[in-house]
């Protein structure tokens, strides 16, 4: 009988061993944890589509990126939620919105222990949902937006963001707010854009979240990308990368691991990935229902995102996760 030369199976005889030649691996540096902060509330306010993840008052938010330092966790993205929304989504870069108080919060109690990032971006802060401004015919009106976008980039940066994350899908926003920010004196503010991410209906609980209602029938397939399109999400990272994107991130992450993998091998910068609002409930439904292993799970879904080439995940599992790191060494 003649064997195959090679045996595959000794290098996974023993932990030591399969922890060797481990080829992705999964620490507390790679995660960043989404944060959302709610204006006038007295009491953190729990998610329910969301287990685990609540909308923060000022103290609380400060208290929690408190602890995540602790954990090692090198950073956050804060998402904000007005008490007032309006058309064109002002309190986005109000001086004293509820994400700019916010991010001076963090800065001053926090200083430069955490990478403290801000989602930029309308939806949270118009009173009809939609990411930027709109025409008169009801259209997402993309210069318009890229012009408050600036706006909005300046008002975190003056803030104290040290990366702002442009989420809204505009053609042009990358470069637009790379010049805002320059013209303000920002320049080493850093930008991480949503490069490729996808019209998904996996946002769902994150909506619930920032309390964001789209009008019955409408959606965001225009300035959002198709879920068909691999191609394309690479023209879109490129795009970013040469209008100066200073990192790039592919939403959501498990569905879309092909683009991952395609954005690593198209450009040098970083390249994140978002383990987005439904993928986290999904997961937490299952296991509550005792269907799943969750934290197995869980673990498997970060080093798969790891092993198609992210740099870093943003999730809603990362307190959780750097806990376990902590307790488990
Ligand atoms: C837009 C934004 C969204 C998410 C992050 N930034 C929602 C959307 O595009 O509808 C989704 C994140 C998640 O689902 O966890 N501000």
């Amino acid at each position: 009988m003649s064997f195959p030369q090679r045996r595959l199976r000794r290098l996974r005889r023993t932990p030591a061993l399969r922890r060797l030649v481990s080829e992705a691996r999964l620490s507390v540096d790679d995660l960043v944890a989404p944060l959302f902060v709610r204006e006038g509330i007295d009491e953190p306010e729990p998610v329910p589509s969301l287990p685990g993840v609540v909308q923060h008052t000022r103290e609380s938010l400060v208290k929690q990126a408190r602890v995540l330092a602790y954990l090692d966790v090198p950073a956050i993205i804060l998402f904000g939620i007005p008490a007032s929304k309006d058309r064109t989504g002002s309190q986005a870069w109000d001086p004293d919105g509820i994400v700019q108080v916010a991010l001076r919060d963090l800065r001053d109690e926090l200083g430069h222990d955490l990478v403290v990032m801000a989602d930029l971006c309308l939806d949270e802060y118009t009173d009809h949902g939609h990411c930027g401004v709109l025409s008169a015919t009801g259209a997402v009106d993309n210069d318009a937006t890229l012009e408050l976008y600036g706006m909005v980039a300046q008002a975190q940066a003056e803030a104290g963001a040290s990366v702002v994350a442009p989420s809204g899908m505009m053609d042009g926003q990358v470069a637009a707010i790379r010049a805002a920010l320059d013209d303000a004196g920002h320049s080493s503010t850093a930008i991480l854009a949503y490069a490729a991410k996808f019209a998904s209906a996996l946002y769902g609980p994150f909506r619930h979240a920032v309390q964001v209602e789209l009008p019955v029938g409408d959606d965001r397939k225009d300035y959002q990308q198709d879920p068909a399109n691999r191609r394309e999400a690479i023209a879109e990272v490129r795009a970013d990368v040469e209008e100066g994107a200073d990192m790039v991130m592919v939403k959501p992450a498990l569905s879309y691991l092909d683009v991952i993998s395609d954005a690593r091998a198209a450009v040098d910068v970083p390249v994140a990935a978002y383990h987005v609002s439904g993928e986290y409930s999904m997961l937490k439904a299952a296991a509550e229902r005792g269907w799943i292993d969750g934290e197995a799970v869980a673990l498997e879904q970060m080093v798969a995102i790891k092993r198609a080439g992210a740099d870093f995940i943003l999730t809603y599992l990362a307190r959780e996760m750097a806990e376990s790191f902590h307790a488990h060494g």
